[in-house]
């Protein structure tokens, strides 16, 4: 008789987003003639730019001809693409990361679930609270957790590292020794970020106890501020110490083409064993590459034209970011993130829980947002909107809150 991972069995419910879309659903059928605005998920909602488009229908048209078709991509991903993120994201900032250090991947989702696999179930691992939710869902399922406290709403092996109003949403270093500590800046949902002397210290904190910091650089391409560092590796010893992940759905719009890479560099090792050589065995083993066409078009991010045209975009969602940041601030609202991070991050007004104000937005404005509490419990009291809607929606948005709120 076959058993099931009984791991699985632990998960909270994704109360969250399900939680959401029943409510949103209901208001829709008692308020048929009432639009609603969604500023709640993370998606993007610009097309994918021309210069990817081209690089898309070129690749596609390789793949119909015998002497250009490509089969099995290398299993660390193409050469070119690689290069090209050694070059330009790390290189070009004066940061010593080769190509054969980046693994190329359909996303940073999967590589913020997956990566644990390669550490001992018995590490400790230490979150920011709130957080994005597959860093814990992930070793829940790894059985890295311990148990569920539903009055706390924590496991009880998990280090979380609350970031609220009063420490500027930045984690302090924990009490509790963890051994791998996930980092997310800019950060989902907060939009905070820490500055490049605050990232070292977590870097040298991390040397000096043994730990492993995962480094989420989602992101990166919404910094706007100068002190703000774009990868873990712009400090010094991250070379020992940190795995980073980046994405390709928020800078270049690939949320539903799929691009991704983890880059561990071959210094960080467990004794004489390289976490660069067991990645390099999962992702040989378990995966078979992002599509050929795919990471075409991640190279062409990477062009002059590419640059330029995201560049473009990210400014688009920024403004958005800037409208919602000011308009609620100006309205009175205790406001932080949306400088570089899309996302915004405010108090409930008068102590409201995060989805009483859920419920009063969207009965009062009709705009959907995220309650603060589904990331965790020091999100309670918080809500977050996206910059990621239309420009004209958000706009219309922000001034229905300011009417009605
Ligand atoms: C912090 C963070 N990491 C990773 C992801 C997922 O990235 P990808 O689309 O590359 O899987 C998201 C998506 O919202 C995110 O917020």
């Amino acid at each position: 008789m076959f058993k099931i991972n009984e791991d699985y069995l632990k998960l909270q419910g994704s109360y969250l987003f399900s939680m959401i879309g029943k409510k949103v659903a209901a208001y829709q059928k008692e308020n048929p003639d009432k639009s609603i605005i969604r500023l709640g998920i993370g998606d993007v909602t610009q097309p994918l730019a021309p210069v990817i488009i081209e690089a898309l229908h070129r690749a596609v048209d390789e793949m119909g001809s015998a002497d250009t078709f490509h089969g099995y991509a290398p299993d660390l991903g193409y050469e070119f693409l690689r290069n090209a993120i050694a070059d330009n994201d790390y290189k070009a900032r004066g940061c010593d990361i080769s190509a054969d250090e980046v693994f190329v991947s359909d996303g940073a989702k999967c590589d913020s679930g997956n990566i644990q696999e390669i550490f001992a179930k018995d590490n400790k691992i230490a979150v920011c609270d709130p957080v994005y939710p597959v860093y814990i869902d992930t070793n829940v399922m790894a059985g890295r957790t311990g148990t569920f406290n539903k009055e706390t709403e924590t496991w009880s092996d998990v280090i979380y590292m609350p970031c609220t109003g009063e420490n500027d949403f930045k984690p302090e270093l924990p009490k509790k020794q963890p051994d791998l500590i996930y980092l997310c800046f800019p950060n989902n949902p907060t939009g905070g970020t820490i500055t490049k002397d605050e990232l070292q210290e977590w870097v040298d904190y991390a040397n000096k106890v043994g730990a492993v910091i995962i480094y989420d650089a989602a992101y990166e391409a919404y910094i706007t501020e100068s002190n703000v560092p774009h990868t873990i590796y712009e400090c010094d010893g991250a070379r020992t110490c940190a795995i980073e992940l980046r994405s390709f759905s928020k800078n270049a719009g690939f949320t539903g083409l799929r691009l991704g890479a983890a880059i561990v560099p071959k210094d960080l090792k467990s004794g004489d064993v390289s976490l660069h050589s067991l990645w390099a065995r999962r992702h040989g083993t378990k995966y078979n590459g992002a599509p050929y066409i795919v990471q075409k078009a991640g190279e062409a991010v990477y062009s002059e034209a590419g640059k330029a045209q995201l560049k473009e975009q990210v400014a688009y969602y920024m403004n958005n970011a800037t409208t919602i940041y000011n308009g609620l601030k100006d309205a009175g609202f205790e406001v932080s993130g949306g400088i570089n991070a899309p996302y915004i991050w405010l108090k409930t007004p008068g102590n409201l829980s995060s989805w009483e104000f859920f419920d009063l937005l969207l009965s009062k404005a009709g705009v959907v947002g995220t309650p603060g509490s589904g990331f965790g419990p020091s999100g309670e009291g918080y809500f977050r909107l996206t910059a990621f809607g239309t420009h004209e929606n958000t706009v219309k948005a922000i001034a229905k809150i300011r009417e009605n709120i």
